[in-house]
């Protein structure tokens, strides 16, 4: 998909393909520079991470395992409760392990310190966190996030793994919808 399959969906285009894929650049780059010689297992976050999972281990010059784990927020609301039940959960043992989690988005960061107590209780050699985008609110938490994509503004976001209602995750592009998608 491109912005114009988007029609009047599309309020703006945040973060363009080219942007996030010159940044992940980057960050491969990091990653192969501080794991140089061990063993990293990827632990990708479902649905959202799916994307920055693909793009940023298919940068990275060394072999890598990946897993997956789906976690959902208690209760309906569209703000995380920090109380965190986990959907689908790890093949793999992570003792001894190098674990690096690949997130999409860090929002309050409630999600991801639960699953970072989650994980290191498992007993791994390390746990860091690599996450494409980051929202203002999650410096109120404290998770120590390794990598980071991109800041952006507290507005809802979509595409590039990120949906609204399941839409629009395969949008290669980050952008922001336009109000009357959300039915206002
Ligand atoms: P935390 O616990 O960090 O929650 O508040 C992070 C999770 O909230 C979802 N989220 C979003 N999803 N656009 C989305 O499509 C957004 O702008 C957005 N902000 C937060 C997402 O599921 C993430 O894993
Ligand atoms: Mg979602």
């Amino acid at each position: 998909m491109d912005p114009a399959d988007m029609g009047d969906d599309l309020e703006r285009v945040l973060l363009s393909e080219e942007q996030l894929g010159a940044r992940l650049d980057e960050i491969a780059a990091q990653i192969d520079a501080d794991y140089a010689g061990r063993d990293l297992l990827l632990v990708g976050v479902l649905k959202g991470a799916v994307m920055v999972m693909a793009d940023l281990s298919r940068r990275l010059h060394s072999s890598v395992e990946m897993d997956w784990m789906a976690v959902s927020s208690y209760g309906a609301g569209t703000t995380s409760s920090g109380v965190v039940r986990i959907l689908k959960d790890l093949d793999a043992d992570l003792t001894g392990r190098d674990v690096l989690i690949v997130e999409d988005i860090i929002d309050s960061g409630l999600t991801l310190s639960w699953l970072l107590a989650n994980l290191r209780s498992r007993g791994p050699a390390s746990v860091e966190i690599a996450t494409m985008l980051r929202k203002p609110e999650a410096a109120k938490v404290e998770v120590d996030v390794r990598y980071v994509g991109f800041d952006i503004p507290t507005d809802f976001v979509v595409g590039y793994g990120l949906d609204y209602a399941e839409k629009y995750r395969n949008l290669p592009f980050v952008g922001t919808l336009a109000p009357h998608v959300y039915g206002d």
